[in-house]
């Protein structure tokens, strides 16, 4: 089956009841149980409800995964996949992660005494380097937030493999239809569903889908043990929304790409940091393991006065944290989402005062262009 085959159909079955077509809201937090010990394989709702069942069907199934589970959040679903490690046990993490997850590391897991080291692993020798005998997990996230750094996967997993770890990608920025990490060997993948899957920035979500069984069970009891799940209602946007992930994506991309391309050539913009820019260091393998580049766009302005002009003069693009929706959001990474992550990493990373970030949304691209080009104009 092809994408949007799958992102229509997977796990949206006929509903048994009445043949609704679309999978109801079950907006229930128990079941009737018909005697003692027997019952339709539903008992309480913080372990099972047929909408999220639905979900995780679905985003498995996109994915390439056999199990999926979803989480109130993004980042309850990547506290949920992080709970596959003990204390005493270290992980290698991608050092430009979204800076909510580089701050339940550090300031939260750490505390519980597993280790994290922070490298720059699109280039795998410093994955190798940074292997210790307790290493049992690699988290990445490709292309990065907001820097745009790509990691080679299927060459990170290779090495993690060697050492008997296991790999986890964060696949916010792409979604499954440009990028499908599993295809090159990596274990677990993350989803903030809030962004792409969903789409219409309107709820909040999170998704992993994996392949080995025992890790599958583990991640389920959590869910059901922390219980960070997925709302129904939120299941049902979330499933909603992949059903147009294709089509939303193409146009994502196309727009990306247009908006880029006039940012590259602005004499204000003194950099872009889009892997499908000719520009970029890593073009090439952005090419090969991705479908395209998706609408996630980040420039450098050279100041902070530079940025303010541009984010308190847009009209059209919204001035707010979050990605991947209809409308086109602009924001400073350093003062927003990144403001957790420490000086000295966000220097050397070139989260800077001068950073800017788009998330291109489905508007005509020449209004979304018109607006950023007036609101350049108005730095001094
Ligand atoms: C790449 C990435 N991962 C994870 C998250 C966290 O997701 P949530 O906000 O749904 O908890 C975000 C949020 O911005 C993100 O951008």
């Amino acid at each position: 089956m092809g994408f949007s085959t799958t992102a229509i159909h997977a796990g949206n079955e006929p509903d048994p009841t009445t043949g609704a077509v679309t999978v109801p809201i079950y907006q229930t937090s128990t079941y009737a149980q018909e005697a003692l010990g027997r019952h339709k394989g539903f008992e309480y709702a913080r372990t099972q409800n047929p909408t999220r069942a639905a979900l995780e069907q679905n985003l498995a199934a996109l994915e390439g995964a056999r199990y999926g589970f979803a989480f109130a959040s993004g980042m309850a679903a990547i506290d949920a996949t992080l709970r596959l490690v003990k204390a005493g046990e270290h992980v290698i993490v991608s050092d430009n992660t979204y800076g909510g997850t580089y701050r339940l590391f550090t300031k939260i897991l750490a505390n519980y005494n597993v280790e994290f080291t922070f490298v720059d692993t699109s280039d795998v020798s410093n994955v190798e380097a940074a292997v210790r005998e307790n290493t049992r997990m690699v988290f990445l996230e490709t292309p990065t937030n907001p820097v745009m750094i790509v990691t080679d996967l299927q060459a990170v997993s290779d090495a993690a493999h060697r050492v008997g770890a296991r790999v986890v990608c964060d696949n916010t920025f792409m979604s499954p239809y440009l990028q499908r990490p599993m295809e090159f060997g990596v274990d677990i993948v993350v989803h903030s569903t809030t962004k792409y899957l969903n789409g219409h920035s309107d709820g909040v979500g999170g998704i992993v889908v994996l392949n080995d069984e025992a890790d599958a069970e583990w991640i389920k009891f959590i869910q059901n043990s922390a219980g960070a799940i997925l709302s129904p209602f939120d299941s049902w946007l979330v499933l909603r929304g992949t059903k147009t992930l294709a089509v939303r994506m193409e146009r994502h991309d196309a727009s990306g790409r247009a908006v880029a391309a006039f940012l590259e050539e602005h004499p204000k913009v003194k950099k872009i940091y889009y892997p499908g820019s000719l520009s970029h260091r890593q073009h090439d393998l952005a090419r090969r393991q991705q479908k395209g580049f998706g609408g996630m766009v980040s420039f450098e302005l050279g100041s902070l006065e530079a940025a303010r002009a541009v984010l308190d003069n847009v009209r059209l693009c919204t001035l707010a944290e979050s990605l991947g929706g209809v409308e086109t959001l602009i924001s400073h990474p350093l003062t927003m989402t990144h403001a957790s992550v420490l000086p000295e990493t966000r220097d050397r990373l070139g989260i800077t005062e001068g950073l800017v970030r788009i998330s291109v949304g489905l508007e005509d691209v020449e209004d979304i262009i018109a607006d950023l080009d007036q609101a350049l104009d108005k730095i001094q």
